[in-house]
């Protein structure tokens, strides 16, 4: 008997073996894929390699597929715990032949594997075709030896497998095992074959064509391969039981559920048992690739496969949230093959807890309702809509929840007016947008995210992925088509794009389809959740419906990244450096800078500054995982995470986190925790380097900082230390003394300056300078002092006048000055004569010589200025003739 574990490696190594190129399963959420709401078949990843759009490196490839079939097409949440072998997630174990191999070697490696390397006596086995696949069933004689009543022809679309409404497709060929004599059933196509004694192991896909709309098939450029084969189930024949939930896989898990809930899974219970260890997968799974429970979209398919789990929990007696307690047997038995289980194992394990935790306040009350309001009914009565919609709307029962807990008393759920209560609460949401102001603004979104509903954002985990046109919006109307050249808002069902919101800037980038080219200068998001894309049109025709590939500009999302998580750390930074008052009042996260508003009152010291980006780059240097979860608002708050004070937060909230505190208080502990919806580095040492550029306020009490990253800030500090160099190589020095060297000159010029001026009033008042005429004459009966002095501004003027007056006692001194061009005059009139002459009118005269308008002071001290500097000596002269008159 082989483990779980053992088969998957077996099949993929006969397969490697025989020239297949192994290749990791996709995620859960399919990239490539607009329609389809799950992966749910090996294939799902190869469509484009299949329709020959997409070309990989090899042309045989062999897989492990997790998939997941809840919601789509192919839904079989209802079913589990039921049935021996319906899961909403499985494994699909699939060889794949794109255009190399084709039937004849599809049936023989897949005849020796299961006959030689597993041992499956050929007589259990046997084989279904398509009725029309003649070739196929010759194939099966002449490879297996199956004789023909082994081979059986099925006319039905049992035996013709597509993905979904369009896509690749082809005849199909399945291998069933007979369990054997003492299980009821018959083989397929006969009337019991839904029976559980011929079962289906092996779905051998001759892919032959692709069904481009529901009316029209074309042949594929090459015809391939596709087969899948569910492991569960296989393993289940390999290790002789008959129903999946008895493998060695489901026994640990439901062994751990027992453990859990403390009931054992016996008669009457075990379906409980079942519905959470299957339910369990799909949720971890789907957690690890990224949906989160929400209330649209995969995140509601994903809540509602949870509740469904949670109240089958509480059904076994569980009254506090238990089905966390189970994950750890689930990340042992198949974490080693899907390592993103154990990365995601902290975010798995919260929001397992907190929808939990949630959920139990009101299941207890929800199920007391539902078992009053249906007292005394009996089998195939119905529960009346509005019950069920009470319960979903106040209660948070899904609807297949409440289903579910009916089935085994055979009532049903009254759909239709399930529905009716579903469409009056929508038309009421409706009737109070249109009274709110936000809708006149935004009147265009509203109908559209009315209709379409949320766009479900797939950029935390994708930068690519495709996406279906729900609407178009061409100046403010809504429109169904755009050409060449036109500027339109897109809307699509799924985006990588993300929308500008809490500092982050929307991003950019490019939608290509068929023919159609679209650039994207901007996201943002508008009525609670639509993602609204501006694009133009470069090339081609768009159309609602059309489907497109969708690609973040990566660069400029790689920087937005670095910045918004280095935003983060330089805030942390600020609360341990300046205090816990620093608290957040706007950002900004652009690829090219970060900028962080905070509240603090002062200006904040270099060595402060230093301090936090010091902080902020260990954090960098540990490299460390950035973790983000989901949790309720209180708990998110309780467990330290900042919170803008005034934000308006859902009931859960994403809580990122990262790093450790290398000191103070915090040592050991993590050193970031925000709330924040934003999109973060994978790990702290992608931002490489944090430093800030500018520290500035930008109200009262309020600073702002602005910041590089990465290549960023290895440029400007490139600069900055080219500057240095330059500055050390004109002071000859080497750039470490350049500080010092430049402090030593700047005082030197301090000093010279202070004895050039000194020099140039000691020449003035001496009248030295070799000057012809005495320095002081006599005129009308006083002392009369009149210079030009060169190189002397109108500033220092007024004191050396000053001096002048003091030094004669009694007299009046004319000093020009002439500097920059430009001449100044300053006359000074000693107290004993400011009866006789007035300094103003003296001012005025020589102001009048150097081309200047008047001039004003006081008596005793006036000044002027003009733009005649070479008529300096005039204006002496003309004080002088003043004086003479
Ligand atoms: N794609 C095929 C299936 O899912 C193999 O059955």
């Amino acid at each position: 008997m082989s483990g779980v574990n053992e088969i998957r490696s077996a099949f993929l190594e006969y397969f490697e073996k025989n020239g297949h190129e192994r290749v990791a399963s996709s995620p859960l959420v399919p990239r490539n894929d607009p329609t389809l709401m799950f992966t749910n078949a090996g294939m799902v990843q190869f469509k484009n390699v299949f329709t020959g759009i997409e070309k990989r490196p090899y042309d045989r490839a062999v897989t492990a597929q997790k998939c997941v079939r809840a919601g789509g097409k192919h839904n079989d949440l209802d079913n589990v715990g039921y049935t021996a072998r319906h899961h909403t997630f499985f494994e699909m174990l699939g060889n794949f032949s794109f255009g190399d191999y084709f039937k004849d070697r599809a049936i023989e490696l897949a005849w020796n594997l299961i006959t030689r390397e597993f041992g499956m006596p050929a007589d259990r086995l046997l084989v279904t075709v398509f009725s029309e696949d003649e070739e196929a069933a010759t194939l099966w004689k002449k490879i297996a030896g199956l004789s023909d009543d082994r081979i059986i022809r099925i006319a039905t679309s049992d035996n013709f497998w597509s993905m979904g409404e369009t896509g690749p497709c082809g005849p199909c060929s399945e291998i069933f095992y007979d369990h054997g004599e003492g299980i009821p059933g018959g083989p397929p196509g006969s009337p019991d074959e839904d029976g559980d004694r011929f079962i289906e192991i092996w779905n051998l896909v001759f892919m032959q064509f692709e069904q481009v709309t529901p009316g029209e098939r074309l042949a594929l450029p090459r015809p391939s391969i596709d087969t899948g084969m569910g492991l569960e189930r296989i393993a289940a024949v390999l290790q002789g039981v008959h129903d999946n939930y008895d493998i060695d896989l489901f026994k640990a898990l439901i062994g751990s559920v027992e453990a859990a809930v403390g009931s054992k899974a016996e008669a009457g219970k075990a379906a409980s048992h079942r519905v959470i260890a299957d339910h369990l997968r799909s949720t971890a799974f789907l957690i690890a690739d990224g949906v989160l429970p929400s209330n649209e979209g995969r995140g509601y398919v994903l809540r509602r496969i949870m509740r469904r789990a949670m109240r089958h929990a509480r059904m076994l007696g569980a009254r506090e949230p238990v089905l966390y307690k189970v994950l750890p047997t689930l990340v042992a038995e198949m974490g080693r093959a899907y390592p993103e289980l154990v990365r995601a194992e902290a975010l798995i394990s919260e929001t397992l807890k907190l929808e939990e935790k949630r959920f139990l306040q009101t299941l207890d009350r929800g199920l007391s309702l539902l078992a009053e309001a249906t007292e005394g009914m009996s089998a195939g009565q119905k529960l009346s809509g509005e019950t069920a919609f009470k319960l979903y709307d106040t209660y948070g029962f899904p609807l297949d929840l409440t289903q579910d807990a009916l089935r085994q008393r055979g009532i049903e759920v009254d759909f239709d007016a399930f529905n009716t209560a579903m469409a009056r609460q929508k038309a009421e949401a409706r009737a109070s947008w249109a009274g709110s102001g936000e809708a006149a603004a935004e009147n265009v979104w509203y109908p559209i995210r009315e209709r379409v509903g949320a766009t479900e954002f797939l950029g935390y985990d994708t930068e690519r992925a495709e996406g279906a046109v729900v609407a178009l919006v061409k100046d403010g109307e809504e429109v169904d088509r755009a050409g060449e050249g036109d500027e339109v808002s897109v809307i699509v069902n799924q985006t990588p794009f993300y929308g500008e919101s809490g500092g982050q800037l929307g991003d950019t980038g490019t939608m290509r389809g068929d023919g159609v080219e679209l650039e994207i200068a901007d996201t943002r998001k508008f009525a609670d959740g639509l993602f609204v894309h501006r694009a133009t049109v470069r090339r081609g025709e768009l159309r609602v419906g059309s489907a497109l590939e969708l690609e973040v500009d990566h660069r400029r999302r790689t920087m937005i990244r670095s910045n918004h998580s280095a935003t983060h750390l330089l805030h942390e930074g600020l609360r341990e450096v300046l205090g816990s008052h620093v608290a957040q009042k706007g950002s900004m996260v652009a690829p090219d800078r970060l900028r962080f508003d905070f509240s603090h009152p002062k200006p904040i010291e270099a060595s402060e500054l230093a301090e936090v980006e010091r902080l902020a780059n260990a954090v960098v240097l540990q490299n460390a995982p950035v973790e983000t979860r989901l949790m309720a608002v209180d708990d998110a708050i309780a467990s330290g995470a900042m919170a803008l004070f005034g934000e308006k937060y859902g009931d859960e909230v994403r809580v990122v986190s990262m790093g450790v505190a290398e000191e103070g208080e915090k040592a050991g502990k993590t050193y970031s925790i925000e709330l924040c919806g934003g999109t973060h580095v994978r790990a702290t040492g992608e931002i490489g380097l944090v430093h800030v550029v500018s520290e500035g306020a930008v109200a009262a009490g309020v600073r702002r900082i602005e910041a590089l990253t990465g290549a960023a800030a290895r440029d400007y500090l490139l600069e900055q230390d080219a500057r240095v160099r330059r500055m050390a190589a004109t002071l000859k020095a080497a750039p470490a003394e350049v500080a010092d060297r430049l402090e030593a000159l700047v005082e030197e010029r301090r000093r010279l300056e202070r004895e050039l001026a000194e020099a140039k009033k000691r020449l003035a008042l001496s009248g030295g300078g070799g000057a012809a005429v005495p320095a002081v004459r006599e005129i009308s009966g006083v002392s009369f002092l009149g210079r030009v002095l060169e190189g002397v501004s109108g500033k220092d003027l007024k004191g050396l006048v000053d001096e002048a007056k003091a030094q004669l006692k009694s007299g009046i001194v004319a000093f020009v000055g002439v500097a920059d061009g430009k001449a100044s005059v300053v006359v000074g009139v000693t107290d004993d004569l400011t009866q006789r002459f007035d300094a103003v009118s003296l001012v005025r005269e020589a102001s009048a010589a150097i081309g200047g308008k008047g001039g004003g002071g006081r008596p005793d001290m006036a000044q002027a200025g003009g733009p005649d500097a070479d008529k300096a000596e005039d204006a002496v002269a003309a004080v002088e003739a003043a004086l003479a008159a």
